[in-house]
């Protein structure tokens, strides 16, 4: 490792230096040398295959690099870290169905007393504007419900780091917009530290600080890009913003390049 890795590695809440990973014969990630920053919205963008939802796994301590490191708060990430909640793609498959709203969000704070219990599920229902809507069973709610759902559960574990993998691509534009904000809002409340998974150019740009683009697979990091958009952001000013356009089609750019190298 070169001093500067080792000073990026201290810098960082979650610092990824060298990771690569092979499946088999086939060699998904190169060499991936990234930081996310603690308490910005760091978000991960590329071509289909290349990696994303594997990085995560890995950062998640529920797969492991073929080779590299992935450090956590300085520690190496060898299992699920304390403090990591993670919200996947598909909510249909992560809510438990016969569950209501307020048993599923409770689900992971078992270890917890029944009064912290239920403060934390009603502070995390609040939050993401599903009060009332505790007795209901999740195939009874709106896709972009139950990913509220989802994100409540993950928000009631208090997440130091939040991980999301492409957590809006099941539901429709405007829904999308709200959950974009939402998780803003949130963020900005309580400085959790996060990083998303999308393959929605414009969605990387309107909520990240901090954008890592990688290539197609064998993938590396193509690019780092630091979006100095003011914050809070506004679904249409934001987007007006010719700096967001700037870095809009510089993302366009990258991903083309690295469709086609
Ligand atoms: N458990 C596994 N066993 C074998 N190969 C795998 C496994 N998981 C992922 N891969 C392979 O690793 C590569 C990267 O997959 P991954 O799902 O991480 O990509 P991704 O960037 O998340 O793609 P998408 O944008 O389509 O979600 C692909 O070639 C995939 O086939
Ligand atoms: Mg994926």
């Amino acid at each position: 490792m070169t001093s500067t890795e080792l000073n990026r590695t201290a810098s960082a809440e979650l610092a990824l230096v060298g990771v690569s990973k092979t499946y088999g014969t086939n060699l998904a990630v190169r060499s991936i040398t990234a930081d996310v920053p603690a308490g910005k919205v760091s978000v991960i963008v590329g071509p289909s295959g290349c990696g994303k939802s594997t990085l995560l796994r890995i950062i998640s301590g529920l797969d492991v690099p073929s080779d590299g490191t992935v450090t956590f708060n300085g520690e190496y990430v060898d299992g699920v870290p304390d403090g990591l909640a993670m919200v996947f793609q598909d909510y249909s498959r992560s809510l438990f169905p016969w569950m209501h709203v307020d048993k599923n969000i409770a689900f992971p704070l078992k270890h917890l007393p029944a009064a912290e219990r239920k403060v934390r599920v009603q502070e995390a229902i609040d939050a993401v504007g599903l009060s009332g809507k505790e007795k209901l069973y999740p195939w009874q709610m709106s896709g972009g419900m139950q990913q509220r759902v989802a994100i409540a559960r993950a928000l009631a574990c208090h997440p130091t780091l939040l991980l999301m993998d492409e957590p809006y691509a099941s539901v429709d534009a405007q829904t999308r917009a709200d959950l974009e904000d939402l998780l803003l809002s949130i963020q900005a409340k309580l400085g959790v530290t996060v990083l998303v998974v999308t393959h929605d150019i414009d969605e990387s740009v309107y909520l990240a600080d901090h954008i890592i683009v990688l290539s197609k697979p064998p993938s590396v990091v193509a690019e780092t890009i630091e979006v100095d958009l003011p914050r809070p952001r506004d679904q249409i000013e934001t987007k007006e913003d010719p700096r967001f356009v700037e870095i809009r089609a510089h993302v366009t750019r990258l991903l083309r390049r690295a469709e086609e190298v």
